[in-house]
């Protein structure tokens, strides 16, 4: 470089009172980018909850690294989708959770390796439930969040996981995993609706009853896991009702099951050896729950995630803190989502 470029460059440094380019802003693509993969690596890392989908990026900074590469600092206001993290789903093709679906939001603070590759090095994300006085000034009808140790919402899964048994064209019994939400609405009476992950057992469905609480869950590698959410109607008038449930009541069950890890790589073999009867299988049950093919990743591609060095996971049923001015300019970014609530920000 020539002395007069030199003087040129510190001038202009001078000039603009600070070092280097222009720092991306939140809404730039390069960041946008950074964060979208950074939420697929949150998402891969998790082993519970509910998928998580970007809103906006609400701050950012990018520092060089020595080592080479850039350092992604950012915050991030997610929402919850209504996929499960065991259907392995992008998150890209996940709804969220609307205000008629009991909506969750929340921050993560991520850090993120790019060299070019993004590369997740940690991260802490707050969720927690929309305030239901904020669904219910803008929606008065909507559902309300349920506690999941009511007895009424034990029940209800009780009731639709014996359903799914009777009903499902799976060999084995499955089991109830977790209560994973739960909410009523007014309608005749109170209507409850569970939703609830299962999990295939070791039994087969003809075991005798009394012997299926002694049934263990197939190998994790092994075993379908899916996704349940049963509708219970309770009417006002027929107080019997709420005393002794029974399965009958049980309006409306869907189901989503998914294949177990192992069986996307045996799935191929299967598939060629008695691809007509596979075929007929899925038809078969597809009323009820419609099978998914669950990974992600298009076929071939690398499915080992690189553990992120320090993740530090999620918080649920955090109370929300008023946020710190983003320290970025052009941020916060443009947000995806919009409950359209009337006097509540997310
Ligand atoms: C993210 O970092 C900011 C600033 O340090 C802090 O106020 C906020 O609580 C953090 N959020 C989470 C989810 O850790
Ligand atoms: C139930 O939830 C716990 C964490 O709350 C998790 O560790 C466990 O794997 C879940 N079980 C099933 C069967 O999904
Ligand atoms: C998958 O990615 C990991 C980590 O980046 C790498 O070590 C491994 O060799 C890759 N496997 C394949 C089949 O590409």
């Amino acid at each position: 470089m020539s002395v007069y470029l030199l003087v040129l460059c510190l001038a202009l440094l001078q000039q603009e009172g600070r070092a280097g380019p222009d720092p991306p802003g939140c809404d730039s693509p390069d960041v946008v980018k950074v964060a979208e993969e950074a939420l697929g690596q949150i998402n891969q890392d998790r082993t519970n909850g509910y998928i998580l989908s970007l809103n906006r990026v609400y701050d950012v900074s990018v520092t060089e690294k020595e080592t080479g590469g850039l350092l992604y600092e950012l915050a991030i206001d997610v929402m919850e989708t209504k996929c499960h993290i065991i259907s392995r789903k992008n998150w890209k093709q996940c709804e969220i959770k609307d205000i008629g679906d009991v909506p969750v939001y929340g921050e993560c603070n991520v850090s993120v390796n790019a060299n070019p590759e993004a590369k997740l090095q940690s991260y802490l994300c707050t969720i927690r439930q929309v305030p239901v006085d904020a669904v219910l000034n803008t929606c008065p009808d909507c559902p309300t969040p349920d506690d999941l140790d009511e007895p009424m919402v034990k029940e209800t899964a009780k009731l639709s996981l014996q359903r799914f048994n009777k009903e499902s064209n799976h060999v084995n019994y499955f089991a109830l995993g977790n209560i994973t939400g739960a909410s009523s609405q007014w309608v005749v009476g109170p209507s409850y609706f569970v939703e609830f992950t299962i999990v295939e057992t070791v039994c087969s469905k003809r075991t005798d009853p009394s012997q299926l609480n002694n049934c263990q869950p197939m190998d994790c590698q092994f075993a379908h896991k899916g996704l349940c959410l049963g509708t219970h109607m309770t009417h006002e008038d027929k107080m019997e009702e709420k005393t002794h449930p029974d399965v009958k009541k049980i309006v409306d069950l869907k189901c989503e099951i998914y294949e177990p890890p192992a069986a996307s790589a045996e799935k191929l073999n299967h598939e060629q050896a008695e691809s007509g009867h596979t075929e007929h299988q899925h038809a078969n049950h597809a009323h009820l729950h419609p099978h998914e093919h669950t990974h992600s990743v298009a076929p071939g591609s690398n499915l080992t995630v690189p553990k992120p060095q320090a993740s530090l996971g999620i918080v649920v049923n955090q109370p929300a803190k008023p946020k710190p001015a983003p320290a970025a300019k052009s941020c916060p970014g443009t947000s995806r989502h919009d409950l359209n609530l009337w006097d509540f920000e997310l």
